[in-house]
């Protein structure tokens, strides 16, 4: 499937985007060791929290899904997963693999974990050196899914310096750290989302974060809650970028998640010069939430400041095309995660800006962007989806129809969007194969 991306115009427009990924995957995981039921709202019923869901099923769990938003998981206490008779396919989720590989290293039986083209492309080295220092043995095809864990009863607790600025990494070892002899302490090099944090509070656990430091004693209980999931900021990032790049809109989207460690992607472009404001600031269980107003704005090239790039991390492909539609050059720099995300992102980005007559010039850890109109064109996903994603807002913009290859992967973590982008005036249409 591919995009075919036609010159459009933005209208006025309230939406709302499908609910938040990082926090749909921990309230399967979450649940599914708690004791009693929990309950999911909003939950985002896209390819990537589906293949946790199903893992977590083959692990013994039992999992209603009462509405296409609506989970119900009857949680089988810290010690209650049982081993799956086949391997668990993570799809394209980095997130399912690395937080499960966690989960999966303090108990008592052996689990495959594999994925697909993408993920068994990913390194795993970075969770696989803390946890098996914690005590669990993780084979691997030199640091590379499939990964065969092999599980301990016995896992030690660690103190443990984060290498890289990873919420993934943490997570992992917070789950194991729920397992371990004593108490587990991990330390970033800056803060990221904390939403494992946050939902293991909730569910009664004692989780201790002071600055960059994060404790987990092992051994605690978790109690099945009621979780609301927010609207992924991370999916309305790219309807944030519609309206402002067009002329005259003033979109509202609504019951967005604004955790702080999240909103690095609103103040960036706040420092382009982009007109967004919050709403109706609440909070939706252990979450902050707001409604998201944006209105069309002339953006300015800055140097990012690489800082918040923890904040923002998921967002740099969607940033790269406000940079190209700001006066100016843009800086962004400390960027290399960006390289073993779904895609090489920045190269991915690059490539499909510079077909659309942009000009990037890349470094190992970062890019140059230079404002310029984008031109018609057909451009490749990489099959990563905010990679088509992004470019697919690109071409709202162009002086001509873009076309971006191989789409599938955006049903990972925005099933609905051409219809949610044709509901402010995008004009983003899937077409078959063969078609561009
Ligand atoms: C995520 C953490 C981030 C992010 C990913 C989701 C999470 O990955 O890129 O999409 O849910 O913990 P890293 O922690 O590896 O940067």
């Amino acid at each position: 499937m591919h995009f075919k991306v036609s010159p459009s115009k933005v209208k006025d427009a309230k939406v709302t985007v499908p609910g938040d990924k990082s926090v749909s995957h921990r309230s399967l995981m979450l649940g599914s060791i708690a004791s009693g039921r929990t309950d999911v709202s909003g939950f985002l019923a896209g390819e990537d929290c589906l293949q946790t869901l199903a893992a977590m099923r083959a692990l013994g769990v039992s999992i209603e899904q009462p509405g296409p938003t609506e989970i119900s998981i009857d949680g089988v206490g810290l010690h209650g997963l049982k081993s799956s008779a086949t391997a668990l396919d993570l799809g394209n989720s980095g997130t399912a693999m690395r937080l499960m590989a966690g989960l999966l290293s303090g108990q008592v039986f052996d689990s495959v974990l594999t994925g697909d083209a993408s993920l068994t492309g990913r390194p795993m080295g970075r969770i696989i050196t803390p946890l098996s220092q914690m005590g669990a043995a993780i084979d691997s095809q030199n640091g590379k899914p499939p990964l065969r864990i092999n599980g301990s009863s016995e896992l030690l607790a660690i103190d443990y310096e984060l290498p890289i600025a990873s919420a993934q990494v943490k997570s992992a070892i917070l789950l194991a750290g729920l397992y371990a002899n004593g108490t587990t302490r991990v330390i970033e090099p800056a803060v990221t989302r904390d939403h494992t944090e946050r939902m293991l509070r909730s569910m009664g656990v004692q989780v201790t974060s002071q600055g960059h430091r994060i404790s987990i004693e092992g051994g605690q209980a978790l109690k099945g809650c009621r979780v609301e999931v927010p609207a992924d900021l991370s999916s309305a990032a790219f309807v944030i970028l519609a309206a402002l790049l067009a002329e005259n809109a003033d979109i509202v989207i609504a019951n967005v998640g604004v955790n702080p460690t999240r909103t690095g992607v609103i103040d960036i472009l706040q420092s382009m010069g982009a007109d967004i404001s919050l709403k109706n600031s609440r909070r939706l269980g252990d979450e902050p939430v707001a409604d998201i107003r944006v209105r069309s704005s002339e953006l300015h090239g800055r140097s990012v400041d690489p800082a918040v790039v923890s904040l923002a991390i998921d967002e740099f492909p969607v940033l790269f095309v406000a940079a190209a539609a700001a006066t100016g050059s843009t800086v962004f720099s400390g960027i290399g995660e960006l390289r073993v995300k779904e895609s090489d992102r920045i190269a991915a980005m690059a490539e499909g800006m510079r077909k659309l007559g942009i000009t990037v010039d890349e470094s190992p850890d970062g890019a140059v962007v230079h404002g310029g109109d984008f031109t018609g064109g057909t451009v490749e996903s990489f099959g990563d989806h905010r990679v088509a994603m992004s470019l697919a807002v690109a071409g709202t913009i162009a002086d001509g129809e873009v076309f971006v290859r191989n789409v599938e992967a955006v049903d990972t973590s925005f099933p609905g969007f051409c219809s949610c982008m044709a509901s402010i005036g995008a004009d983003i249409q899937a077409i078959e194969e063969g078609s561009a």
